[in-house]
């Protein structure tokens, strides 16, 4: 794409401009925005940048090896797999309101993300993945009334807080020009194309009490249902799908015996920008063969639902 190459040069001479010889930090989510920042940053200045990943114990089957193999193995960029699991479960054992659950992550996720920042030094640039529409909202919604439905996990207020100037390389860039240049970075298409993941990850699929068991259960869900998703070529027609496991059991039977297990939901949507939302309308075959490999292949779910609720009235995620 001759643009986006001519857009790369641009880009690169102006982090280069902007950053001198500095050391600039990048927090690492493992979704796109961060992951292009990262790329293109790196491409300006090499080791003058040290990505820094918080590994809340909420993501997905293999994700954090995955952000590992990538940033650290092929790109060569230096990075700092925080590994905070444990401090994060325990910081979130007995809250199930869900406000509590995203402002607990969050303000852990600005002390370790500062802790680990705060090594790193000479540091004087932080790199944030911002792209032109959070630039838009964060004007418009200024001096207006707003009502907040979820408070949204981010590291806003931390630059300040950090005494760090922002490089900021993704400002004028909307959504699919950011996956254009990822691409023309040579980030793997199946890496651009992935689903958005929230910030607070599997925490809002868990309704009521997170446990260590329910997240596991939902990550070995949560990989069927992709791994279907992606057998029937769907994958790209749909926004978003995601298993929640609800916090409840219910009785099953399974061969001559009994069972007590967690009842799962199955959400996928279709839409344009997330604000928005309509369930994708699955065959009836696919549900059942869904259900099926669920409730044979993830132990720990015994009753499988799907989520037809559109937005709105309901929100993408369950939380
Ligand atoms: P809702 O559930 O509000 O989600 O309909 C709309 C989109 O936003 C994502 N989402 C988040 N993304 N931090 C994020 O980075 C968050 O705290 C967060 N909460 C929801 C959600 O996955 C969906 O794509």
């Amino acid at each position: 794409d001759w643009t986006m190459g001519a857009y790369r040069a641009e880009a690169v001479a102006r982090i280069r401009e902007q950053v001198g010889d500095a050391k600039v930090i990048c927090g690492l989510s493992g979704g796109v925005d961060s992951s292009v920042a990262a790329v293109l940053i790196h491409e300006a200045i090499g080791d003058q940048l040290t990505c820094v990943f918080v590994d809340h114990g909420l993501l997905r089957l293999g994700e954090a090896e995955e952000v590992v193999t990538m940033f650290r193995d092929h790109y060569n960029i230096p990075l700092i797999h925080a590994d905070e699991s444990e401090r994060f479960l325990s910081a979130l054992e007995g809250i199930s309101d869900p406000e509590t659950k995203r402002k607990t992550i969050g303000r852990l996720f600005i002390d370790v993300f500062q802790h680990y920042a705060d090594g790193i030094e000479g540091a004087a640039f932080l790199a944030q993945g911002t792209l032109y529409p959070d630039v838009i909202e964060s004007v418009s919604f200024s001096g207006g009334p707003s009502v907040t439905i979820k408070s949204h996990h981010n590291v806003g207020g931390l630059p300040e807080k950090m005494g760090l100037k922002l490089v900021e390389p993704l400002r004028e860039l909307f959504k699919d020009e950011v996956r254009a240049l990822g691409r023309e970075l040579g980030l793997p298409p199946s890496f651009i194309g992935r689903h958005p993941f929230p910030g607070p990850g599997l925490a809002i699929r868990c309704p009521g009490e997170i446990t260590r068991e329910k997240l596991e259960i939902l990550r070995r869900a949560d990989a069927v249902f992709i791994d279907q998703i992606r057998k029937h070529g769907l994958y790209d027609e749909i926004w978003q799908a995601f298993v929640a496991i609800l916090p409840v059991r219910t009785v099953g039977v399974m061969g001559d015996g009994r069972t007590y297990d967690f009842a799962c939901a199955l959400r996928a949507v279709t839409s344009v920008d997330g604000m928005t939302a309509d369930y994708y309308p699955f065959s009836h075959e696919f549900l059942s063969e869904t259900a099926t490999r669920l409730v044979g292949e993830v132990r720990g779910i015994n009753r499988v639902t799907y989520d037809i609720t559109s937005k709105p009235p309901g929100t993408i995620e369950w939380e």
